[in-house]
């Protein structure tokens, strides 16, 4: 039995990235897609949004579980026991230098910690979260973006953060 784990912010998880996990869970036995914490970010939904999204847009796929972490990926790989391998989306060679850069880093910390990559389907290869959020803010039109089944609370909870956000920084300039 092949366990894989999918690590990554999902903030939010989008079409890349579900094309990703219904790939790679015909690859193995089970994928763990976990959500973890990269503090050079800052992020628009919570770690339990981001679960409670993943969650939703995995719906019905049998071989998928959702997880997160607070803490480093190797530490996680060490305490589940049950996973033999990170896989990792490339949507571009842009993508390669900084997960090139984190997979040795995670070898490095674990020494069982090898990490396999994926590429983008073509489709998707220019989908980013920021580039989400940026359309949501702006009422774009997210549909081809990401999941059908998340893809309305998506906007609906970006549009308010952005609202919320103009609110206050008028509210700065009145002071
Ligand atoms: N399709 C679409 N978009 C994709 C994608 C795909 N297949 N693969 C990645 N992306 C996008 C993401 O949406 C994200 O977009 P954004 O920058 O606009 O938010 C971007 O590519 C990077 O995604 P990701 O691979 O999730 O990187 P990240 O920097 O957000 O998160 C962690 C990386 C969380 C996995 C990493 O920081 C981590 O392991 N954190 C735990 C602490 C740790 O161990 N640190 C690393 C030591 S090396």
């Amino acid at each position: 039995m092949k366990t894989a784990i999918y690590p990554g912010s999902f903030d939010p998880c989008t079409n890349g990235h579900l094309d990703i996990i219904k790939r790679a869970s015909t690859m193995f036995d089970k994928l763990i897609v976990v959500v973890l914490i990269n503090p050079l970010k800052s992020y628009s939904f919570s770690i339990s949004e981001r679960r409670a999204l993943l969650e939703k847009a995995t719906t019905g796929m049998k071989n998928i579980e959702i997880d997160s972490y607070d803490g480093l990926l190797a530490d996680y790989f060490t305490q589940r026991s049950d996973v033999d391998v990170i896989v990792k989306g490339l949507r571009a060679t842009s993508d390669f230098e900084y997960e090139f850069q984190m997979a040795h880093t995670n070898k490095d910390l674990n020494s069982r910690a090898e990490t396999v990559f994926i590429p983008a389907s073509a489709t998707t290869t220019f989908i980013s979260s920021s580039m989400v959020k940026q359309v949501a803010m702006f009422g774009g039109d997210l549909s081809k973006y990401v999941p059908s089944v998340i893809h309305k609370e998506i906007s609906t909870r970006l549009k308010a953060e952005f609202e919320e956000k103009k609110r206050l920084a008028a509210l700065k300039q009145d002071l």
